[in-house]
């Protein structure tokens, strides 16, 4: 898990992304925020200094452990942890202001997106906001061969072998899809798409409201 730490380190910046996403949500200290998908905790343990209560959710127990342990020293105590998933999260407690799912939803088959996309919108409170990062193709797929192999050639020189190995992995195996999908599904769950940001061609930011 620290060595998923390490390796983002040298993708992202993913101390000024949290910064940005709080500022841009106004995240503030009476409010509820539930992350699906929270893998090491960067975003939760950040966002939960500047909120009421941070729910954090992931399916991976040996993922959750490590955020839970980062969170613990570094004194955070408001972030409740909860093994479940896009498809199995109950919310239980004070209703939401923002969801925010970061590289996660690519996990899903499209079907199983927009029903996770539909959870999440009754799970906000009306002009609620949701914040969904992902991997999105937004690049022209006719010529998909030389845009893989350039990612993966870029994703090995910034961090080596393993990872561009499991770049490959997911491009073959995981669901990510259109953009033009992901509008579509944001529309049909029901929300309003204030902002669709792309970049690279394949990192899609959304920034979503319930009217
Ligand atoms: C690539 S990591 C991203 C972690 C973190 N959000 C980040 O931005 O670094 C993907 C995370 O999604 C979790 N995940 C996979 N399928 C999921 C699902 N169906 N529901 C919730 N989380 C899921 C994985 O366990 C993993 O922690």
């Amino acid at each position: 898990m620290q060595a998923y730490d390490l390796q983002m380190q040298k993708l992202r910046d993913t101390k000024q992304e949290t910064k940005a996403i709080i500022d841009l949500l106004h995240i503030s200290r009476d409010q509820n925020v539930l992350e699906l998908g929270t893998g090491t905790g960067e975003f939760a343990i950040e966002a939960a200094r500047h909120c009421a209560t941070l729910h954090a959710v992931d399916v991976s127990p040996a993922m959750l452990d490590h955020a839970r342990q980062k969170a613990k020293l570094q004194g955070i105590s408001n972030i409740r942890f909860h093994h479940a998933g896009f498809l199995t999260y109950e919310h239980q407690d004070e209703p939401l202001d923002v969801v925010v799912s970061q590289l996660a939803m690519h996990h899903l088959p499209d079907f199983w997106k927009l029903v996770a996309l539909r959870r999440i919108f009754e799970m906000l409170k009306k002009g609620g906001r949701f914040y969904l990062m992902d991997i999105v193709y937004s690049f022209e797929p006719g010529n998909y061969e030389d845009f893989f192999y350039n990612w993966i050639e870029n994703v090995g020189q910034a961090t080596g072998e393993e990872m561009a190995q499991d770049t490959a992995m997911a491009i073959q195996k995981e669901f990510q899809t259109f953009d033009w999908v992901i509008e579509g599904l944001l529309k049909r769950a029901g929300f309003h798409v204030e902002k669709a940001e792309y970049y690279e061609g394949f990192i899609a930011v959304y920034l979503c409201t319930c009217d």
